[in-house]
């Protein structure tokens, strides 16, 4: 294998993740990006989001029949040239925690937007974690079909609310009932929308030049005018695009369309497959990775339980950062220090899951996970260092479980243990007590706890509200002083499931109090892996 087969491979890949407020358009866009890949024949598909917006009974019943998640947890597809990686998200907030973890396995993402309602609350929470590690945004102003507000003043928000510049690639022709399709500032093309073509790869009707007497025979001489007026505004009063300011994350390429009209989405999958990074390097504990490296390494970011209902498997998302995996190689799990031959890892190509022979930097397989593998687990061909930046985020809400039954102690424990390292819960054990705590960003997380102790641990638990209102993870360089706070601080002190020293603040002000009295003591809010 030589080392330019690695370095082109890895330089085909976009690895990419969609962030957007629920009802913006993520599942409609998804299933359009499909279609031009060719992944799928028909679009509407694609399903797996419904779910997520039911009541959590209906929640439980899906999640049983989870097959069909597996088909939107990473979809692969070739458009343009590239190899494209999409990372599904979930869409309910409540498993936000799996969103922020899946955004650092990507190199950039796909802000969509819905024109009516602009920048929403989620949208600027999800933008707070890209920047964490500036993943280039891309943006695609939604449902043009519609009366949507202004598009300058939409632009205007995106760039106040998350910080972002905005240099518009395509401008719209009217909106609405007058939507007539958009023009492409840089190649200067009209590309005329036509309705009935959200279900199949619509055909590309184009004006040549806005200049062109066309457009005016097209359009009429009254729209034609006010579009000739308004990109010249435009052109003036915006940013141009800047390649290096995106890549930075300085500033994001805007689309416009309808997702559900299929319209707009080829010129920004087109633009996105242009000039979207490939596979970037890749930070660990010992030096930085790049995707041109030949020796093979990668991190998990995501497990998923009961993928396939008739196996009841667990599977590890990685994401290869380096090399090249192939079918039957032998791999060094880092963190228990042993060798293993994974034969049977999966990729996820569009709507079945087959096994891989191959997968470069910028792909995901999925590993069969019986148990051994935790989140921010790092592979390599021997090599001792970690991937770093894939964080746990301390939990919002707690709950205290009591077990129905005394005896099941050891399978509560085992069940709660495997659940933590999955990323489905935290759990946490007082250290001067036996209650074992939950946390969860979101509720319906112990729903999906409670349920799985009991149909697959056999468990039957009470949940207790209990008097925690945030966690921090604790460090402290000065081992006596750590000594000191331990015996200090020891009733609102546990251990998580990973063994880390965490404090269970009942208030927020006495999280504050004390801080200010520990100042020798560092508070996080993420532990990483
Ligand atoms: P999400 O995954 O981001 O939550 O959004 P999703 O794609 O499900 O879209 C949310 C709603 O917005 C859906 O309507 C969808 O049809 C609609 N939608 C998406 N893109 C467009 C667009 O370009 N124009 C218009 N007018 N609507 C769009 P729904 O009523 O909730 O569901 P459905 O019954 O239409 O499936």
């Amino acid at each position: 294998m030589s080392d330019t087969q690695i370095a082109q491979q890895a330089d085909l890949r976009r690895t990419f993740a969609i962030i957007s407020h629920p009802d913006a358009g993520k599942t409609t866009i998804t299933e359009k990006l499909l279609l031009f890949g060719n992944a799928i024949q028909l679009a509407g598909s694609v399903k797996g989001k419904r779910n997520e917006r039911h009541a959590t009974s209906d929640w439980m019943k899906m999640e049983q029949e989870r097959g069909i998640s597996v088909t939107t947890s990473v979809m692969q597809f070739p458009y343009g040239g590239r190899i494209v990686n999409l990372l599904d998200t979930p869409g309910h907030e409540d498993f936000s925690e799996d969103t922020y973890r899946t955004l650092t396995a990507v190199d950039s993402a796909l802000m969509v937007i819905d024109g009516a309602k602009g920048v929403e609350e989620r949208t600027i929470k999800l933008m707070e974690v890209c920047r964490l590690r500036t993943t280039p945004i891309l943006t695609f102003i939604n449902k043009m079909d519609r009366d949507i507000r202004d598009p300058v003043e939409v632009m205007d928000e995106v760039e106040t609310v998350l910080n972002i510049q905005c240099a518009p690639m395509t401008w719209p022709i009217g909106m609405g009932r007058h939507f007539r399709g958009v023009y492409h500032l840089y190649d200067d093309v009209i590309h005329l929308y036509k309705q009935g073509q959200g279900n199949r790869i619509p055909d590309d009707i184009r004006i040549e030049g806005l200049d062109n007497p066309e457009v005016d025979e097209t359009l009429g001489a009254d729209q034609a005018e006010e579009l000739r007026m308004e990109v010249e505004l435009v052109r003036g009063a915006s940013h141009a695009f800047d390649l290096k300011a995106y890549r930075r994350g300085e500033l994001t390429p805007v689309y416009f369309g309808t997702a559900m009209g299929n319209f707009g989405v080829r010129e920004m999958l087109d633009g996105f497959v242009e000039y979207a990074p490939a596979p970037q390097p890749r930070e660990t504990d010992t030096r930085d990775v790049s995707a041109h490296d030949t020796r093979f390494s990668g991190f998990v970011f995501k497990i998923q339980a009961n993928m396939d209902p008739k196996h009841r498997d667990r599977v590890a998302f990685l994401r290869v950062c380096s090399g090249k995996y192939d079918k039957n190689m032998k791999m060094r799990h880092v963190r228990i220090g042993k060798d293993v031959k994974i034969a049977d890892a999966l990729t996820f190509m569009a709507s079945d899951r087959a096994h891989v022979e191959k997968a470069w930097p910028g792909d995901i397989i999925g590993l069969h996970n019986h148990g051994t593998i935790q989140i921010g687990d790092t592979f390599t061909l021997g090599e001792e260092m970690r991937f770093t930046g894939i964080p746990h985020f301390a939990p919002e809400l707690f709950k205290r479980v009591r077990l129905r039954d005394p005896l099941k102690m050891k399978a509560l424990q085992k069940g709660l243990q495997q659940l933590s390292e999955e990323g489905a819960t935290q759990v946490f054990m007082p250290m001067d007590n036996n209650d074992l705590i939950v946390g969860a960003v979101g509720a319906l997380q112990f729903d999906v706890v409670a349920h799985r102790l009991k149909e697959e641990y056999k468990v039957d638990c009470l949940y207790e509200a209990v008097n925690v209102q945030t966690a921090r993870w604790v460090y402290c360089d000065d081992a006596k002083k750590l000594d000191e706070f331990k015996r200090k601080a020891s009733t609102n002190l546990a251990l998580d499931g990973g063994g880390y020293l965490t404090y269970l603040a009942p208030t927020r002000v006495n999280l504050q109090m004390t801080q200010e009295r520990w100042p020798e003591v560092r508070f996080n809010a993420t532990r990483e892996h």
